[in-house]
């Protein structure tokens, strides 16, 4: 069946990519009043959501790029949910050739930053509003409130954010979604966002592997444990999937279903942006990289399979206090998250700054709190600290989380510890709490590798005690001191 000519300008706006999050937003949209043109390069998949979702809204099907433009109102809001990479070039051109100035291209896929900020500054000189916006949530969150990360122009936020915020998820009453920054902006924090989620998928996975190891509890009881955290300032998203995953028992088998699946863990990519990034930006985000790297470790077969039943040399658990120790791991948990959520924000901070950003961490905090996987109690403490000390260098510096952090100290060693003298890897908490360390640290060995690039390649040092760069002259018998 083909689709029939559409009515030129009777759309509020449009969706082309008629996949599962396309359809979904789509969905949204026009469940909230908005009239939604919507396209696919195969014209099947629009004919399928016509047919099986046509009674939800204002839907205006089109059969060509040529309708589907032709069919918005003007000035032009055109969202492209594809995959991330050649195709949104390619419907980015296809959507361009047809527009004119003052329209809006919005792109809503995973796309990276820089990818956005190229395709920003080419559509603007040709007039056009480019958009690269982060939508978080999944499948579920695009149909019934997502979290949204518009970046691109404030002219371009003016006509699309009453759209999106109507559509985002509702928390207390305000929208998640808030314009974000220029150009690339949105589409990097929803990259960091995903980063933070490993890391916070990690710490849980942590603390329920501490739990089984040393306590020999059951996925089961581990859930009861969790369910308990989650009624605590550990609430969140990702706890009580967790709660879902250890309760549930595998038919065949009748064993906890964490049991049968595999234990090498995939990713998409998002993880390892953060990581890249961050490197390029010099902000060390330890927690969010372990967790990357302990994904990759995880689906290292080849080395996992050589390096089995290695001798540990570990003691074996003997812990008495077994109340003591689920409230020990809980700290440990919510110390070593704040420090991976803090580097998160230290990488979003130091890109606003490379990229001239104005970025509110304290918003994007709140608009983190609903609709996207790492919403969180947490969340609503981390807009507060933002919103007191917008230049807050490091989330531990703010009264509450600092107080939380020493609280949770003696407990954070002891797991740590504990988890190395028994065998058990904890990259997340280890890393996170010598994080915490060398933040702190008075002095650093950095100052011996100074004198080591300085040594073996005239790097050049700074000194304590005076201004300017040295250099010893380390080749000569006096070993004197230079001015470089
Ligand atoms: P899902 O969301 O269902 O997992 P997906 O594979 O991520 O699906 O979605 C891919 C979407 O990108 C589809 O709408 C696809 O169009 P087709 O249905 O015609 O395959 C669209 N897409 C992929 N490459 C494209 C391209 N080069 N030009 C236009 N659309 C493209």
């Amino acid at each position: 069946m083909a689709l029939a000519t559409p009515s030129p300008s009777s759309a509020d706006i449009g969706v082309t990519g008629m996949g599962v999050m396309g359809r979904n937003l789509a969905r949204n949209l026009a469940r909230h009043g908005h009239t939604v043109a919507i396209h696919n390069r195969t014209p099947a998949k629009t004919e399928a959501v016509m047919a099986g979702h046509a009674h939800e809204g204002a839907f205006v099907p089109a059969e060509t790029m040529d309708d589907f433009v032709a069919s918005l109102s003007s000035p032009r809001v055109a969202i492209i949910m594809v995959a991330a990479g050649a195709a949104t070039d390619a419907v980015i051109d296809e959507l361009a050739a047809r527009m004119d100035e003052g329209d809006i291209i919005v792109d809503c896929g995973n796309s990276l930053f820089s990818d956005t900020r190229r395709r920003e500054a080419a559509l603007r000189e040709r007039g056009l509003h480019f958009v690269g916006c982060g939508v978080s949530g999944g499948e579920e969150g695009a149909l019934w409130g997502p979290s949204i990360m518009p970046g691109g122009s404030v002219d371009a936020y003016r006509r699309l954010g009453p759209m999106f915020e109507s559509i985002a998820a509702q928390v207390d009453g305000e929208p998640c979604c808030t314009h974000v920054g220029a150009d690339g902006a949105g589409h990097f924090v929803k990259m960091v966002h995903n980063g933070i989620e490993y890391a916070d998928m990690q710490v849980i996975g942590e603390a329920y592997d501490l739990l089984r190891r040393a306590l020999g509890l059951t996925p089961a009881e581990i859930a009861d444990i969790f369910a308990d955290w989650n009624t605590g300032d550990l609430d969140s998203y990702l706890m009580e999937v967790s709660v879902e995953v250890l309760r549930q028992v595998d038919a065949p088998t009748g064993r906890p279903l964490v049991d049968v699946i595999v234990d090498a863990a995939g990713q998409k990519g998002t993880g390892s942006w953060t990581v890249q990034t961050a490197l390029d930006l010099g902000v060390p985000v330890t927690g969010i990289g372990e967790a990357t790297f302990a994904r990759g470790l995880s689906s290292s077969a080849p080395q996992r399979e050589a390096a089995r039943g290695f001798e540990g040399g570990a003691e074996p658990w003997a812990i008495d206090d077994r109340e003591a120790f689920v409230e020990d791991v809980r700290r440990a948990l919510y110390a070593s998250k704040l420090v991976a959520y803090s580097q998160g924000f230290n990488e979003i901070q130091a890109a606003a700054e490379a990229y001239g950003w104005d970025i509110d961490l304290g918003e994007l905090a709140r608009i983190w709190r609903g609709g996207c996987i790492i919403r969180a109690q947490f969340l609503g403490e981390i807009t507060r600290a933002y919103t007191a000390a917008p230049e807050l260098p490091l989330l531990i510096a703010d009264d509450y989380f600092h107080d939380k952090v020493l609280a949770a100290l003696p407990s954070w060693r002891r797991v740590v510890s504990l988890s190395a003298l028994h065998g058990v890897p904890v990259p997340v908490f280890s890393s996170s709490l010598s994080y915490y360390d060398a933040v702190r640290a008075d002095r650093l060995p950095a100052a011996l590798i100074q004198g080591q690039r300085d040594y073996f390649g005239a790097h050049t040092y700074r000194r304590t005690d005076r201004d300017g760069s040295f250099h010893t002259l380390w080749a000569t018998p006096e070993r004197a001191e230079v001015e470089a």
